[in-house]
């Protein structure tokens, strides 16, 4: 497969999901959705910019200080965007900007207006309009701009769920860019496989990981890339990836590489001198076990919530027989005896955000959304994740050869007709594959 190339999405993609919402809109309404704005990172230095999600998906436009807006008038169906005007002073010193004269047919909207003009645009649109969709909890400078309006936007409803029910089944356009997403975030793994040596830093590795990704056109990781060596890997958030990695221990690194927008998101976990220890084959052989059980059960009508019970049970069991913990399965998993050294989920939706949105439980669906239930039966086009761990730290009460052990396996699962399709299954993630890549990446 080549590649090799910046993918793009076709822009009728973001116009047939425009028309989607339309139609879910009632007549005489409007829909406002804002684009991200720059993020300083110090003085005059910015983060780089990432566009907000739901603006993305509508829009496939990258620029920041920009609006949308969804009109239904009379069963007439308008796009709008506002985007900043061209400015050859401000484009010299910071970029290429689209302009108004040309969002129209490169966004194939109805209508542009210059985001400076905002509040003399978007009044007059509000003729007639009965009902507003607006989500106030993302966007200060959007809130800024609306305040200037006369309408009350506090008593908008928010388009949220519907977006989000769209987002979580993902187009064939969208599945070929993840599967891109994850191939390359699997190179990255094993990259990071064959340079890992004894007394390298963390960062090192990391580096070598956010080289594989650029070098296939994802210039970002999807997130904050964890490089973890030995007990490190016990904190689940760990990001310092400042410490040198030990002969003798395991490195777990989860990374993933944004392409195209859209998240990979990959946890592997080897030894850094390429050998697996006895002890540390036991934990591992654990997880891998609830992993692939997991990814045999991830299927269309499963649930994840009945999917990780199965893996809890693999795991306590496993625990047992290892001396770790002590007594019946069934009471130990009633007690949540695992909590301690499994602690998050099993999985998550993956998509244009590393943990994208969508409903878990059926009673969100039906309007409860305060249900953390994570019932809901998995459905043709859901991506979603598959990371069991288990995390044995220093501290805790377990035989002296377990201690600092930190497992965990990750990976990216599309829901399909006859099952599911694994798109990062190019990393490896048996003890021999691993072991065998590492010796020969060693020879050189
Ligand atoms: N990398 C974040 C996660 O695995 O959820
Ligand atoms: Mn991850
Ligand atoms: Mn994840």
């Amino acid at each position: 497969m080549d590649l090799a190339y910046m993918a793009t999405m076709p822009v009728e993609e973001f116009k047939q999901r425009r028309e989607q919402l339309f139609t879910k809109m009632p007549d005489n309404s409007l829909c406002i959705l804002f684009s991200e704005v720059e993020q300083r990172r110090n003085n005059d230095c910015n983060f780089p910019f990432r566009q907000d999600s739901y603006f993305w998906y509508l829009t496939g436009f990258n620029e920041p200080n920009s609006a949308l807006v969804l009109l239904k008038k009379a069963q007439q169906c308008q796009t709008i965007i506002f985007v900043r005007p061209s400015d050859p002073l401000k484009e010299t010193w910071n970029g290429r900007r689209l302009g108004v004269h040309n969002a129209p047919a490169a966004l194939q909207v109805n209508l542009a207006f210059s985001i400076e003009q905002f509040a003399q645009h978007f009044s007059p649109l509000l003729t007639d309009i009965e009902k507003i969709y607006h989500e106030s909890n993302l966007h200060t400078w959007g809130e800024q701009l609306l305040q200037q309006s006369k309408f009350d936007f506090t008593q908008a409803e928010s388009w949220r769920d519907w977006l989000d029910e769209m987002r979580l089944f993902k187009s064939n356009n969208e599945i070929a860019l993840m599967q891109q997403a994850g191939q390359i975030s699997a190179l990255a793994h094993i990259r990071a496989m064959q340079q890992t040596r004894p007394n390298r830093m963390e960062y090192e590795i990391e580096s070598e990981m956010l080289h594989e990704f650029n070098r296939f056109g994802a210039r970002y990781p999807a997130y904050n890339s964890i490089v973890a060596g030995g007990e490190n890997a016990c904190i689940l958030h760990y990001s310092e990836n400042d410490m040198p990695l030990k002969d003798g221990d395991l490195v777990l690194i989860d990374a993933g590489c944004e392409f195209a927008m859209y998240a990979g998101d990959i946890t592997r976990t080897f030894p850094v001198n390429g050998k697996f220890s006895p002890a540390q084959k036991e934990i591992y052989d654990i997880v891998l076990q609830a992993q692939k059980r997991a990814i045999e059960l991830l299927v269309p009508s499963n649930s994840i919530q009945q999917v990780n019970d199965e893996v809890v049970r693999i795991k306590v069991e496993g625990l047992v027989k290892l001396g770790i913990l002590h007594g019946d399965v069934n009471e130990l998993i009633k007690n949540n005896a695992h909590r301690q050294f499994y602690m998050h989920g099993l999985g998550h939706w993956l998509g244009l955000d590393v943990h994208d949105v969508g409903s878990y439980s059926k009673a969100h669906a039906n309007g409860d959304r305060n249900s953390r239930n994570r019932d809901r039966p998995l459905e043709v086009g859901m991506v979603l994740t598959v990371e069991p761990g288990l995390y044995i730290s220093e501290k805790s009460n377990v035989p002296e050869r377990y201690k600092g052990i930190g497992v965990r396996i990750e990976d990216n699962l599309l829901i399909t007709e006859y099952g599911n399709k694994n798109l990062t299954s190019a990393a490896p993630k048996e003890i021999e594959d691993i072991e065998r890549l590492m010796a020969a990446a060693n020879k050189h």
